[in-house]
């Protein structure tokens, strides 16, 4: 008789903009069993789980409940996306000091509970966010991934996109480096293609279009500015990549995904989470890939670890 299947489930910890997207994603994408929601607001969690629920019967067939701490006892993945956000004008990196106190609190409920799962960030600032869940939870790091720089790789790759009239799936780049104002675009190996035909942008760029390229990675990097002027937040890019993230973990995808993970040396890095390309599987982050980066690359990466590791230094020194 086969073992039966375990049935997935999935925690939300914070069920505000974010947070409730995110939940609308994993059932319109049938991606877990069950879905727990948890938040400080428990009348928001209990209208949330109600309205989702109601929604099932279009959807995929999951249990969603207003659910508590002991929840994360028997959950695969432990999503936190709660935390202060990021008001018109407010970098990232100015959450910290609040963001960090939160997480303490929310970590060792989670694993006071027993949890024994992977841990997903997306709370800003996501990369000393994930260092700290690594911190505060002890669970190996390969079980502790942040949403890193996958929405901007995917902004990137969106406005590239727009601007070369291209199908944004043959459009290959990544960013790296901080989720924030220190991100860099890997141009050197950003490729235009399909599995059999592919060019470099450096070849594939008609004459004199590198400001625009410039100006178009400015943008990504400043994307979530200029929609929180004009909507007050972030929340449905952002959900989906998270969703695009469960999906490579739950079905042990072994996908190629520009998360934030701790370094141990790779890209000479060391001791801090910043956004790389990594394997994403089932047992969480398999394994690092050391892309070649051109000297400029190098040295905007090595930037970028430095402002992150000097922001942590008040939260963990
Ligand atoms: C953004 C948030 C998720 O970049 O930081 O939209």
């Amino acid at each position: 008789m086969a073992a039966a299947k375990k049935t997935l489930r999935v925690v939300v910890i914070g069920t505000g903009h974010v947070g409730s997207s995110y939940a609308f994603s994993l059932i319109n994408q049938n991606l877990t069993d069950e879905m727990v929601l948890i938040d400080l607001n428990k009348e928001k969690t209990e209208g949330d789980a109600m309205d989702l629920n109601h929604g099932v019967p279009f959807g995929a067939p999951t249990k969603i409940w207003a659910g508590e701490y002991a929840d994360c006892a028997d959950a695969d993945l432990v999503v936190i996306t709660a935390g202060a956000n990021q008001q018109p004008g407010e970098t990232r990196l100015d959450l910290i000091e609040k963001n960090a106190k939160i997480f303490k609190n929310i970590v060792t409920s989670v694993m006071d509970s027993g949890f024994d799962g992977i841990f997903l960030i997306a709370t800003n600032p996501v990369d000393v966010l994930s260092y700290a869940t690594w911190k505060y939870s002890g669970l190996p790091m390969e079980r502790v991934i942040g949403s890193g720089t996958i929405l901007d790789t995917a902004r990137f790759r969106f406005m590239l996109g727009e601007y070369f009239d291209l199908d944004v799936r043959n459009v290959h780049g990544y960013i790296m480096g901080e989720h924030g104002d220190t991100e860099l675009p890997v141009w050197s190996q950003t490729r235009i293609g399909s599995e059999h035909i592919g060019r470099y942008m450096e070849k594939y760029k008609p004459e004199g279009t590198q400001q625009d390229l410039d100006d178009m990675f400015i943008n990504v990097r400043d994307a979530a500015y200029h929609i929180i002027e004009r909507k007050g937040a972030t929340h449905y890019a952002i959900a989906m990549g998270l969703a695009r993230l469960t999906k490579a973990i739950l079905r042990n995808e072994h996908s190629i995904l520009t998360v934030s993970t701790l370094m141990k040396g790779e890209y000479g890095l060391d001791d801090l989470y910043i956004g790389v390309p990594a394997v994403v599987s089932r047992q969480g982050i398999e394994k690092v890939i050391e892309i070649d980066l051109n000297k400029e690359e190098e040295e905007k990466l090595n930037h970028s670890a430095q402002v992150l590791k000097e922001a942590m230094k008040p939260i963990f020194n």
